[in-house]
């Protein structure tokens, strides 16, 4: 056994992890996760882990002792749950996902365990320590079998690409240490596990708290049983950065380093493969090619490197590569696109708002990504697909997904890292997802934008103007219509070509499928938005006039378009005057519930923050209003 105790009871830190492969930079790494509830004895086992190998200072099982006698459940016998227990109350509060990483090590492995606490609502504390193991270890009570959240464990952990999976049937001693018993729940385990698709698994009997067949030593009381303790099982199967080792290249690029004029060097972690200097490399989504010149470190240069190592690469070409591009074998490069289906894991209170833009951040690639409504959500239980129009807290569900820049991915089945990502709230900056790229859709690779001879310039210069979106935003009877329709009618006046799209309008034809949920709304803009820029791109002068309440998707349009074409134009008009005009009768119907989701009234409406035009119809008539707007317009050229 080694003699340093290593323990652990924060969340991992950079720091932490540096320090301890410092010191134990021979040995390989596996991390695990423990999936089970503290009723299934998970605490007592890690405890019993970190015990029997000696990875507990002195003082802390002095303590452990002493508060066993005072507290424990277990008669004289050490508590091992309390030591995990009690170290995990005092974790610091206010951190979203609570999973706590110990280390410890043996003399042929160090390892990094992931506790993760087992309660149903706790799938995105799964997902997080899931999504970077190597093994999970599943427990089940020998008394009771597997049971449903068994297999909610083993699907997630499955779903997050964990390929060795332990079936550890605890308690042994409070059967009897029979075998039958035993024998059912692994036969059990292996019809579930094959119906999800997990090829093997390895069964072992054990019990945390009499440390049966946990470390070396075979337990008497199981002489029927003659495969490998757990804690061997540990030290000898397969770890993840072994196996990525042998696939191909690929580095995303996490920083530029450029100290001066002579030195240009791509810093990143290696994800899969290796690379020597020479090798002939291609940087994605670009495509460029060049080789290979040095490959940095802080220690030196190195021959080569492997996954899992941070280095500092240079080209023997001035190519262009910046943060979020991705390094890769020139010969076998992973795929880019923009269209995907993913499996999402929802963590957020708010639910999913398909349409909606969130950042989504793959490896080192920040894009901003819509989710379509989803295909179906996943009832961990019973396994079913069930029909969803949003993804809730803790839900698991399966979207298409766009992105607005190609993306450089391979599927998660293959490569964690270019596989997993997160999407991430643009107002509120929290993570409220996880997911897994399955495939790229087929139509993103074969629909091609297609160059057109006569291009937007032309068509702006031939109507002798400058092309805009005014884009009108405010209230139910706040006055768009009436402003943009004067301001179109004083436009046309002076010759120029101009096109209005009002909401009312469009809803009678193009929109016409769609009403007035949030959901709905997000469409009805992204449409809205798409036809303002076809008719920006022939060189018009478009003018919208929509509520169009979310500052979401106005920014969404707002990007669609060059750099000063969007003008926002917000009617201001409070709402105690839009509803006292009532002009279409609908506020009325809409305080009386005759008229869900009415803006103002049920629903929000997002004022914009910094607005390019104001308009205040209290102050104002129409006209001036109008007018107000040309002024700020002109020239338009
Ligand atoms: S938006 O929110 O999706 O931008 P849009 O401007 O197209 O709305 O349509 C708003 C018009 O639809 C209103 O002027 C009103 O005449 C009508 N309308 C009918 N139901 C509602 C509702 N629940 N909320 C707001 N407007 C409604």
């Amino acid at each position: 056994m080694n003699s340093e105790p290593i323990y652990q009871t924060d969340a991992l830190i950079a720091e932490d992890i540096e320090a301890y492969l410092a010191q134990h930079q021979h040995k390989t790494m596996l991390r695990f996760i423990t999936c089970g509830s503290v009723d299934d004895g998970k605490s007592t086992l890690i405890g019993r882990l970190l015990y029997d190998s000696k990875m507990i200072f002195e003082d802390q099982l002095a303590a452990l002792e002493s508060d066993s006698k005072r507290v424990g459940t277990q008669g004289q016998e050490i508590d091992f749950a309390l030591l995990v227990d009690g170290l995990a109350a005092e974790r610091e509060q206010g951190i979203t996902i609570d999973v706590a990483y110990r280390f410890f090590s043996t003399e042929k492995r160090k390892f990094i365990v992931a506790d993760c606490p087992g309660h149903e609502q706790y799938t995105r504390n799964m997902v997080t320590g899931a999504s970077t193991a190597d093994l999970a270890v599943i427990l089940v009570d020998a008394r009771k079998g597997v049971l449903v959240q068994t297999r909610r464990h083993s699907y997630l952990c499955h779903l997050l690409g964990i390929k060795n999976v332990v079936l550890a049937v605890n308690k042994m001693d409070l059967v009897g240490y029979d075998r039958a018993t035993y024998d059912t729940i692994v036969a059990d385990y292996a019809a579930f596990a094959r119906s999800i698709g997990i090829e093997s698994f390895t069964a072992i009997p054990i019990s945390g708290f009499k440390g049966d067949n946990i470390t070396a030593a075979p337990s008497a009381s199981t002489p029927w049983y003659d495969g490998p303790s757990l804690v061997e099982h540990l030290e000898s199967v397969e770890v993840l950065s072994g196996v990525d080792a042998g696939k191909p290249f690929r580095m995303p690029v996490q920083w530029v380093n450029r100290p001066n004029l002579d030195f240009r060097g791509f810093a990143g972690q290696i994800a899969t493969g290796s690379v020597k200097s020479g090798d002939a490399v291609r940087v994605l989504p670009s495509g460029k090619t060049t080789t290979i010149a040095r490959i940095v470190t802080l220690d030196g240069d190195l021959n080569e490197a492997v996954a899992g190592q941070s280095v500092t690469l240079t080209f023997a070409d001035e190519i262009d590569c910046s943060r979020g591009d991705v390094i890769a074998v020139a010969d076998d490069p992973p795929q880019v696109a923009d269209q995907f289906e993913s499996t999402l894991v929802w963590m957020a209170d708010e639910a999913l708002i398909p349409g909606r833009g969130y950042w989504l951040k793959l490896a080192t690639q920040t894009v901003s990504a819509t989710i379509a409504e989803p295909k179906y959500e996943i009832d961990v239980n019973s396994l079913e697909h069930l029909a969803a129009k949003t993804l809730e807290l803790n839900q698991i569900g399966v979207a298409e997904l766009t992105t607005d820049k190609p993306v450089v991915f391979e599927p998660y089945a293959d490569n964690r890292t270019l596989g997993g990502f997160i999407l991430i709230d643009k107002i509120t900056n929290a993570t409220v997802a996880a997911g897994m790229l399955h495939f790229s859709l087929r139509r993103s690779q074969n629909v091609h934008w297609q160059p057109t001879d006569v291009s937007r310039q032309h068509h702006a210069a031939l109507k002798n103007q400058a092309p805009r979106v005014l884009w009108f935003t405010g209230l139910s009877g706040s006055g768009k219509s009436t402003i943009a329709n004067e301001v179109e009618k004083r436009l046309a006046l002076m010759n120029r070509h101009t096109f209005l799209l009002d909401g009312d309008n469009v809803r009678h034809g193009l929109n016409k499928d769609l009403g007035f949920t949030e959901a709905d709304r997000i469409e009805n803009i992204r449409r809205v938005g798409e036809v303002a820029r076809l008719m920006a791109d022939a060189g018009l002068i478009v003018l919208t006039a929509f509520i169009s309440p979310f500052r979401a998707e106005r920014d969404m349009v707002r990007a669609m378009l060059p750099e000063g074409e969007f003008v926002e134009i917000f009617v201001d008009t409070p709402l105690e005057v839009a509803e006292a005009r009532d002009v279409k009768g609908l506020y009325k119907k809409a305080r009386s519930g005759e008229l869900k989701n009415f803006t103002g009234i049920d629903s929000p409406y997002e004022p914009p923050e910094r607005p390019d035009i104001v308009v205040n119809t209290v102050e104002m008539t129409p006209e001036q209003a109008a007018q107000h707007i040309i002024d700020k317009l002109l020239p338009l050229k």
